[in-house]
């Protein structure tokens, strides 16, 4: 059975205010890996668990189409508030089965959702949509951040562990694929040409407000919501006036840098 954590509609609003692009270095790794396997132009990209559509639009300029797909309706519709470009088109549909054709699709990507699938049944079914020399990239975050700010980034970072210890308990047990850098989902990957990097360190710089609304966004921090509304909306609010006070401000619109760790999972299927 598919998990189902992205349904609420005030959480799939606050991902698509919040949520971050993929940085620029996991775009060129993946294409400089691409380019090494396909013909140019290319055809055709999918990304499955596409949330409100953060990954998807960032393909349309290398593709002649691009497919968004996601079993939540609530962040489909949030798609649609983002500039839409005539090339990109989104689906309700699970990752496990794809309404696309047999050996039709060019690059397969998943950000920050792999962890979810069933996956047994989704690289069945990756293998099955790929074209002959085809890739894929599963890529994610992991989920130890630091903020920095001047002189107070140890105060900052301690505040975020301490939202992680929090949180922990409500965190879904497929996140140990997160944890571990999707180390299992590579090794089962049936492709012998296949590779894992980790690493690769994204800095953003965005105000304290944003750093609030993105703390919101977490499944886990929902979970926390769900199970414990008043507790978790009091932690939003301390932590809020904890950051705020470290840093010697009124102003939530102060900006500070977070700084995590992205790994990435690359493979094409045989020709
Ligand atoms: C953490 S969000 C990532 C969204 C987006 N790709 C990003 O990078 O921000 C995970 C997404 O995977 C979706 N999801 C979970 N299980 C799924 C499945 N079996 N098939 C398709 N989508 C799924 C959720 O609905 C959610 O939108």
């Amino acid at each position: 059975m598919a998990t189902r954590l992205f349904e609420g509609k005030e959480h799939a609003s606050y991902y698509q205010k919040f949520r971050f692009e993929p940085s620029q270095e996991i775009i060129d790794l993946i294409f400089s890996y691409v380019d090494e396997r396909l013909p140019k132009p290319y055809g055709f990209a999918v990304d499955v668990g596409c949330g409100s559509g953060q990954n998807t639009r960032i393909l349309s300029p290398y593709f002649e189409k691009v497919l968004g797909t996601d079993i939540s309706e609530a962040q489909l519709e949030e798609t649609k508030k983002a500039q839409g470009s005539p090339n990109v088109t989104y689906s309700l549909c699970p990752a496990e089965k794809v309404p696309v054709g047999d050996v039709s699709v060019d690059l397969l990507t998943a950000s920050a959702a792999a962890h979810w699938f069933n996956i047994e049944k989704f690289l069945k079914e990756v293998d099955r949509i790929l074209k002959p020399g085809g890739c894929l990239a599963f890529f994610s975050y992991l989920p130890y951040m630091e903020i920095h700010y001047k002189d107070r980034s140890e105060q900052m970072t301690q505040v975020f562990a301490e939202i992680e210890a929090t949180l922990a308990p409500y965190e879904h047990e497929k996140f140990e694929h997160l944890r571990n850098g999707y180390k299992e989902i590579y090794e089962a990957i049936p492709y012998p040409d296949k590779r894992r990097i980790e690493n690769i360190v994204t800095k953003i710089r965005m105000p304290l407000a944003g750093l609030m609304g993105l703390i919101q966004t977490f499944s886990m921090f929902q979970t926390y919501l769900r199970t414990e509304p008043e507790e978790a909306k009091e932690m939003i609010r301390t932590v809020e006036e904890r950051f705020l006070q470290i840093i010697g401000t009124s102003s939530i619109e102060t900006e500070v840098e977070l700084c995590f760790q992205n790994f990435l999972v690359l493979a094409s299927k045989p020709q």
